[in-house]
């Protein structure tokens, strides 16, 4: 993992980066836009980018609705998977939602989106159920995780929110 990274809130000057990001990431990709209003209007929302000399390469965003982390996404650049990045982004994610009181993280996946299962099995989530028709062409899995400890390697490093 690479200690460099810098975890802060997604503000205006991520999102050509994080939309180009999520239309390399998902078949159903969120605009631009979307990701805007959601940074600007809902506040509700969380959201945060991973920077690797200040060039975004992975993001996470969630919605806190009363004790409950409603995951809304989550995705890493292409060519820096399997670095740690989305660890360190779901660490953050709980080093801010559990002092203002969040006792369960949950989020809706493809069932066909084995890494993403792998990951978030990895994190402590389990699947809780299924929501039909949730995707165009597919149903999705809800995994939640109860336990909001810090998956290992999230410790090892510094978080920084600026
Ligand atoms: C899912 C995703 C966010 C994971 O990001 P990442 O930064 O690569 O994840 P990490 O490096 O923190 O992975 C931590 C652990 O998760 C598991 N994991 C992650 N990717 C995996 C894969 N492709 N296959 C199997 N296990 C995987 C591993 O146990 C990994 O630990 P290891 O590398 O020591 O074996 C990334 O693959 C991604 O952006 N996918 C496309 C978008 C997406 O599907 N988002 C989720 C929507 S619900």
């Amino acid at each position: 993992m690479d200690y460099n990274l810098v975890i802060k809130p997604m503000a205006e000057e991520h999102l050509v980066a994080v939309a180009a990001i999520e239309k390399n990431s998902f078949q159903e990709p969120w605009s631009l836009d979307s990701f805007q209003a959601e940074i600007e209007t809902n506040r509700l929302a969380i959201y945060l980018v991973a920077c690797l000399e200040k060039k975004v390469i992975g993001y996470i965003g969630a919605w806190i609705i009363i004790n409950e982390v409603h995951i809304t996404t989550l995705a890493v650049h292409s060519e820096r998977r399997r670095q740690g990045v989305a660890s360190r982004l779901i660490g953050a994610l709980m080093e801010i939602t559990g002092p203002r009181g969040a006792s369960c993280l949950t989020l809706e996946v493809r069932p066909s989106n084995s890494s993403a299962i792998s990951f978030y099995e990895k994190c402590g989530f389990q699947v809780l159920g299924c929501r039909k028709h949730y995707y165009v062409d597919e149903d999705a899995l809800i995994m939640t995780k109860t336990n909001l400890t810090l998956p290992e390697r999230v410790n090892k490093g510094e978080h920084h929110e600026e």
